[in-house]
């Protein structure tokens, strides 16, 4: 991986509603999410009204979701809410562009940003342990594996 790819993340609109209903639909994508299926339409509809109703920040639920562009074109999104532990982050590439260091590029913008958005440094990520790529990725970026629960790690930020 000569050079790490050059992310652009800004928040997603209602526009990107395809771009997400693609990856949510991919059992590439969903199979360490949830129940390793593919999201049913009304899951996909509701989880975007939530992103995009823009709740207050401090409210248990409240959701803000990015995209991730490169060159114009959207590769991957990141996904945050806020939950009574934290700020939980979640982040899918579109598998077209897997292997080429997106993953790695994402999170490192959406930890530039999201502490501040959301006036917190509590951080966590849940991973399926079988989850390899997404494990490295999270230690590597000071994410410490704190408990398990209900067949997921939980990673914070230290
Ligand atoms: C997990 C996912 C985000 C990784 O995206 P990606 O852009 O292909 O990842 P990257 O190319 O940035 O690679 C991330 C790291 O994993 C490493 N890696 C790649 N393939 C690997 C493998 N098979 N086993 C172990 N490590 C691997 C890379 O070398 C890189 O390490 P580095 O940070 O030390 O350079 C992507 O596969 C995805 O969207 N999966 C579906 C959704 C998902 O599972 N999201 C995570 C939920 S917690």
């Amino acid at each position: 991986m000569p050079h790490p790819p050059a992310i652009t993340l800004r928040p997603f609109h209602e526009a990107d509603t395809a771009f997400f209903t693609g990856k949510a639909s991919d059992e590439r994508v969903t199979r360490f999410i949830g129940d390793g299926q593919p999201w049913d339409e009304q899951t996909i509809q509701e989880r975007i009204r939530a992103a995009l109703q823009e709740d207050p920040l401090d409210s248990v639920g409240a959701s803000r979701w990015f995209l991730a562009v490169e060159a114009n074109e959207p590769v991957g999104i990141v996904v945050s809410s806020r939950k009574d532990a934290g700020v939980e982050v979640g982040y899918w590439v579109s598998p077209d562009h897997w292997g080429r260091g997106i993953a790695g590029a994402m999170p490192d913008a959406a930890l530039a940003s999201i502490p501040d958005i959301y006036l917190t440094r509590e951080l966590f990520a849940r991973v399926d342990p079988a989850n390899a790529v997404s494990t490295k990725l999270l230690t590597r970026r000071g994410f410490q594996l704190d408990t398990h629960h209900e067949g997921l790690d939980h990673y914070i930020l230290v």
